[in-house]
């Protein structure tokens, strides 16, 4: 793995940093008490080539590698967790899984709006019986020649009341069990698909999290993703890649507290001098940026790898595990380097450390991550 940023790389990274520091700052407390999405932003953010990254140029992405989109996404978490996440999972779970497995169709219709920004996507697997156990789905897509009928209830989808466009994985065929689970492209609109209410959250509350009700809805032959009965793999494959992105965004979180604690240890005084100089708190920074860097190590390491064309089953697993640990802990301790001022909303760490919490719990809570590295490093 070479540590050396290119020129490009660098690039990104300093465009990211100064998009968020414009753009993303001003509001983002108010954003996070008003549960407000930033769309402004993410329009911005499509325009910026931020919401299909590493998409081929001609459909529409901005043909980067994956080591540039951890950068990115670091400095966008940094500073605001919600627009990040609303960035991975149109990056990583919609528009990869797109462009990895989409009839050239389904690319022309639906990665290219998707990949250029001009609307964003959802990806539904989660249901409120199906979480960490994803091939129990209860949604189902009943074959009937020329469409599938598809009905059911989809939770905790982010960019839900958002997104146009939706990949909705269900029981085709629940005889096969995970062989018999499709994945479908399903629009917006489509007639029997309601949006439910939006979810009321601890952290992140920038984003827009909601359930998804489907009754009836007619989907078109067209729009199943794949060979049928692919939808469980593709699932998987997907997730694999968005775990990548979970994780960078849990190390700008991180990454973000620590600045921030650093600065105000440095400036605060306790006992006649800066409290960095305190061994109390400087042992707890020191503890923050050795572990920051060692989660950005295990964030490159699968970019690199999903790069390579390498199976990155174990190495996102590993980097989210990771660095959404790390997410938690170095929050918690900005907030108590901060003492009571890390308690309001001002100071920006408190709202930090309710967004972490969130990268332990989707895409793969740690217990998952632990399965999939223990399967993975036992083969
Ligand atoms: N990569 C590729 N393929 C995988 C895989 C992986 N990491 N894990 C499993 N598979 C494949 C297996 O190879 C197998 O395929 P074949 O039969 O073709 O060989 C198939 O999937 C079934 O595998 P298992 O028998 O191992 O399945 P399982 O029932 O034991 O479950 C699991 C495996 C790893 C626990 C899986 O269910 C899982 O990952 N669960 C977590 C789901 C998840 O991450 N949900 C998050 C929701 S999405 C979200 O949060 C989005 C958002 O809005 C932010």
């Amino acid at each position: 793995m070479d540590f050396n940023l290119s020129e490009e790389q660098l690039m990104i990274q300093q465009a990211a940093r100064d998009f968020a520091q414009n753009e993303l700052l001003p509001g983002v407390i108010e954003r996070d008490r008003d549960q407000k999405f930033p769309t402004e932003q993410v329009k911005k953010m499509g325009e910026m080539g931020l919401l299909g990254m590493m998409v081929d140029p001609k459909y529409g992405g901005a043909g980067m590698d994956s080591v540039s989109y951890v950068l990115a996404m670091e400095e966008i978490a940094k500073i605001d967790a919600s627009a990040a996440v609303v960035m991975s999972v149109n990056n990583s779970l919609v528009c990869a899984g797109l462009e990895k497995f989409a009839s050239e169709e389904q690319k022309v219709k639906y990665l290219t709006p998707l990949a250029s920004g001009q609307v964003i996507g959802a990806f539904a697997l989660s249901e409120p019986e199906a979480g960490s156990d994803a091939t129990s789905q209860k949604t189902t897509a009943e074959d009937k020649g020329d469409y599938y009928l598809l009905n059911g209830i989809k939770n905790w989808i982010t960019n839900g009341g958002t997104a146009s466009y939706y990949i909705v994985i269900a029981q085709t065929d629940p005889e096969k069990k995970h062989k018999g689970i499709n994945a479908f492209i399903v629009e917006r609109g489509w007639e029997g698909f309601e949006i439910g209410p939006k979810e009321d959250k601890l952290g992140i509350r920038g984003s827009d999290t909601h359930s998804l009700i489907f009754n009836n809805v007619k989907i078109p032959k067209g729009n199943r993703i794949g060979e049928d009965g692919f939808g469980f793999n593709f699932a998987m494959a997907v997730l694999n890649g968005g775990r990548i992105g979970i994780a960078s965004q849990a190390l700008g979180i991180a990454s973000g507290a620590y600045e921030l604690a650093l600065k105000y240890a440095k400036t605060r005084k306790a006992f006649k001098t800066e409290i960095i100089n305190h061994q109390a708190i400087a042992f707890k920074l020191a503890d923050m940026a050795t572990q920051i860097t060692a989660a950005r190590m295990l964030c490159f390491k699968a970019a690199t790898e999903k790069d390579a064309g390498k199976d990155i089953s174990e190495s996102g697993a590993m980097a989210k595990l990771y660095a959404s640990q790390v997410a938690m802990d170095t929050t918690i301790e900005a907030v108590q380097i901060h003492g009571g001022y890390g308690y309001v909303k001002e100071y920006h760490v408190e709202r930090l450390m309710r967004d972490a919490k969130i990268t332990q719990i989707y895409e793969g809570t740690s217990e998952i991550q632990k399965i999939v590295i223990s399967r993975s490093i036992a083969k």
